[in-house]
Parts: C-alpha cells; structure tokens; sequence
C-alpha cells in the first residue's frame, strides 16, 4: 500500500499556498509596530527623549528619565529598534572640524558612508560641510541621492566593477585606485567616455595602528593598497601620469577603524608625506591632496579614555608643518571618518524574549541578534549594554541574540542586573557598522531607525516587513495536488 500520509514538507507547502494563509493570515507586518503617539497637549515631560538617552549612556539606565524614554521608543515604534541622537552626531563632526580646521587651514573632511548609509544620516553630515568617502555604487548612490556634490565623493575600493568606475567618472568623482590592473580599467573607460577620470591611489604604507585584526588595513599583509616598497605606488604614479584620460588629484591611505592611539597616524603621515615629496622631485608630480583616511576610535567601555580628535589634531600637526615644508608647497589635508561620528549616536533597543538558566550560564534572549548588530559575532566588539528600568539583582548574565547560530551572543559574561521577560535592554554605541552591516538572516525583517532630536523622534527608516523578505523573489511554482 503506498503512504498516503503526506510529508511534513508537503504540508508545509499546502499551508503556505492555501489561499487563507497566503492572504489573510500572513501578517505582512512585522509585529510590534503598535503605535502610542504621546497624546496631543500633553504637559512638557520633566526630561526629553534625548536626556533619557543620555542617561542610559551614564550607566543610569534604571532612573525615570531613561525608562520613560525607552519604554516611549519601544511602545511608539516597536523593537528590535536603532536610535540614533541628532545632536552627538552633528557635535561630532563639530568636535572634529573644531580641532583640525583651526591647526589645517586646508581642509577637507568626508564622512565614510559605510559606518551608517541611511541618507538622513548623510544629510546631516552633508548640512555639516562634509564631503562623502564612498565604497560601492550604492553608496555613491546613497551620497549623490542626499545631494552631496558629485565632485565631493572619494570612491575607495579594492574591487571596483566596471559600471561603479563608470559611475564614479560620470559623478566627477575622485577614484581611489587599489591596483596597476584597477588603472587601466579606469583610463580605458574614462577614454570610452570621453572624459578624465580624476584619480588618487590608495598606499599601503605597512603601519601597524593596533587594533582589532579584521579591521587593520594598512599592514603589509592587507589586500588595500599599493605598497611603497621596491618603487611600486611610484612606478603607478608614472604610468598614470603617461595615461591621457586619468587626472591624478592626490594621495590616499586608511590604516584601520577603531584606533585608539596617535601613533600609528604619525608613523603614517611621515611615510606619507615622504612619498609625496618622492613624486614631485621623482616624477615633477604635485598633489592637490593627501588622504589620511579615517579610523578614528571611540571608547566603547565604561571608563575607557581613547585618543579624542583632539589629540590627534596636535599629534598630526608638526609632522605635517615639516611635510609640508620639504615640499614646498602644501596640499589640502583629507579626512574620512566613519565610526567617530556615528557610532555614539547610536543604541540599539531590544526586548527581551526570555531568561534562562542552565547548569553553565544564564542567557537573556532578546529580540535582536547578529543579524540587527553584527560586530560582536563578527570580530568579538564590545559594547556596553544597559538594563532599562527597574530590574534584579546583578548577576554574571550572557545577552543572547535571537540568530539559529551558536555565535550569536550580543555580549557575554556581563555583571548586569537580571531582567524578565518584557524588559527592555539597550546596547549602546550601535550607530555605525550596526544597521548598515544588518541582514534578513534567519527572514528576521529590517529593524526601524528612528532619529531624536531633543523630545521629538522620527522614523527615519520604516520597519521591514514579511512582504519585504520575500519581494524580489520568483513566484514559486504552486504546490503539486
Ligand atoms: C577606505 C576607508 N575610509 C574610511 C573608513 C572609515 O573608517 P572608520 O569608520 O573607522 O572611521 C573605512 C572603514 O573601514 C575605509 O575602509
């Protein structure tokens, strides 16, 4: 007799092409999206949304003005949630342009779009003065969308496909060039164009700026760059200066993200300005700029002190005064943080599931993971993260992300007050590398981002929804009867 039992996946199938869970009982929506707009007329709050995100950053996560601030978040907008204070990003670029521009009266400061792409974000980096560094088409994109000039753009990659050159060339932008290969590509479609491809190369300049290993980029071994040793950014320099369609504008370098010391940064900017000076009395070749990258650290612990822009400014500026001076002349200074002037902004607002204890550890599972926040999983990245409200006793507490994947542990062994289920948690310093290194892994929807600005908050970026996973899929064929 055959089976007629059908089979688990069968069943599965039927179910998903009935018609009543293809329309009606599929939510579309990711849930939680229930909306409590606080009632009109209602009195000033004691505190603003932004004093209870402030609050949380120092340690003081269980008063009234952090809860009321993260419990309106969760309730208005739902969780796993990014949100992100208008004010620390704008006084970061402040800060930063604070201690270069009055020591480097040539200037010239980009935001690395990578560390967080949503375009109002940008804008706001935008409305500051600054200029984008780019490392994708879409990122381009992205920048060009907010209105940042075309000839404001640096496009850096190692692996550039031929229609972001194109795009890059079309922009006006500069082309950071990774290669000899990467050159010709670029000449050839700048010539294609009829146009000249404005042109820098990335140097590895073999410095070591001690930091994390997945994101060091400026040692030997790194794939970025073109080395200085045996003549070999020389060597491009000149070919490049020989191409008829390539403009060269000056000379990059990015050693790494997340440094904390000025060290590595002087020890870069001497190389640096050596093989500037090489290019002009070796090749008769001036630079409108130098290129020092980004990279710049934050402390991401409580009690950390790190390098502040500040200290680097006055670390940086008697090496470039004597640069500048054996060159005889002096190129604008570039700048292209990412991290520094996101990453504090930013808190990741997350529910928790449940709370358990096995015979090893107590994990409190909460409703993001490393597909909202990818740095812990990623290269073990720390951040601090806050208990809201009122909760237990402190215990030693792993926080779980809600990822099918052993490694998805957002932070582990933390001295933290035991939350319940409902609780919300709230991990800080999530403003870069967080929503823009997200995923639907798992087909967990995008998390909302939301701005604060003072007591308002704004969606910035809706939620994702179930209908959203699924979009840019095929129909499938419908299940056999
Ligand atoms: C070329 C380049 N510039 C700038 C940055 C920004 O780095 P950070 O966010 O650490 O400032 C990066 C990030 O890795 C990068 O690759």
């Amino acid at each position: 007799m055959p089976n007629r039992t059908p089979s688990r996946l069968a069943v599965a199938l039927a179910l998903c092409f009935s018609p009543i869970l293809a329309g009606a009982e599929v939510p579309s929506k990711a849930p939680a999206q229930a909306a409590a707009p606080l009632p009109p007329g209602a009195a000033a709050p004691a505190s603003t949304l932004r004093d209870g995100l402030q609050a949380a950053r120092a340690d003081r996560a269980g008063s009234p003005e952090a809860t009321r601030a993260f419990e309106t978040l969760a309730a208005r907008f739902g969780t796993p949630l990014y949100v992100y204070d208008r004010a620390t990003i704008v006084g970061q670029a402040r800060a930063l342009k604070g201690a270069f521009a009055p020591r480097f009266p040539k200037l010239k400061v980009f935001y690395a779009v990578k560390a967080n792409t949503n375009g109002v974000i940008v804008s706001l980096l935008r409305d500051e003065g600054l200029g984008a560094e780019v490392v994708s088409g879409g990122e381009l994109v992205a920048a060009r969308r907010v209105g940042v000039p075309g000839d404001e753009i640096m496009f850096t990659s190692s692996s550039k496909r031929p229609d972001e050159i194109e795009l890059a060339i079309r922009n006006g932008s500069v082309l950071n060039v990774d290669s000899r290969d990467e050159l010709e590509q670029v000449s050839e479609i700048a010539g294609r164009l009829g146009k000249a491809a404005r042109i820098s190369f990335r140097i590895n300049p073999g410095v070591d700026p001690h930091t994390i290993h997945q994101i060091n980029t400026g040692i030997s071994e790194s794939k970025f760059g073109l080395h200085l040793e045996d003549g070999i950014a020389l060597a491009a320099y000149a070919r490049a200066k020989a191409l008829p369609h390539v403009r060269i504008t000056g000379v990059h370098c990015h050693i790494g993200s997340q440094i904390t010391e000025t060290s590595g940064y002087e020890a870069t900017a001497r190389k640096m300005l050596a093989f500037v000076r090489e290019l002009k009395e070796k090749l008769g070749v001036t630079l409108e700029f130098v290129d020092l990258g980004g990279g710049i650290g934050i402390p991401y612990h409580d009690g950390e002190t790190v390098m502040g822009s500040e200290d680097l400014a006055r670390a940086l500026k008697p090496i470039w005064d004597d640069g500048v001076k054996a060159l005889g002349y002096e190129p604008v200074l570039w700048l292209e943080p990412g991290r520094f002037f996101v990453a504090p902004s930013g808190f990741l607002l997350a529910r928790v599931n449940s709370v358990k204890t096995t015979p090893v550890k107590t994990f409190v599972n909460v409703d993001a993971g490393f597909e909202t926040l990818m740095r812990p999983a990623m290269y073990q990245a720390y951040h601090r993260v806050r208990v809201v409200g009122p909760a237990g006793e402190v215990q030693k507490l792993d926080v779980a992300g809600d990822v099918c994947e052993t490694g998805d542990i957002l932070a582990a062994d933390r001295m933290l007050p035991r939350p319940k289920a409902g609780d919300l948690v709230v991990i800080l310093d999530a403003g870069a590398y967080g929503f823009s290194m997200a995923s639907e892994y798992n087909a967990r929807p995008l998390p909302a981002e939301v701005l604060v600005d003072g007591n308002d908050a704004r969606v910035i970026r809706r939620r994702g929804t179930f209908d959203d996973l699924f979009r840019a899929e095929a129909a499938p064929a419908a299940p056999k009867k």
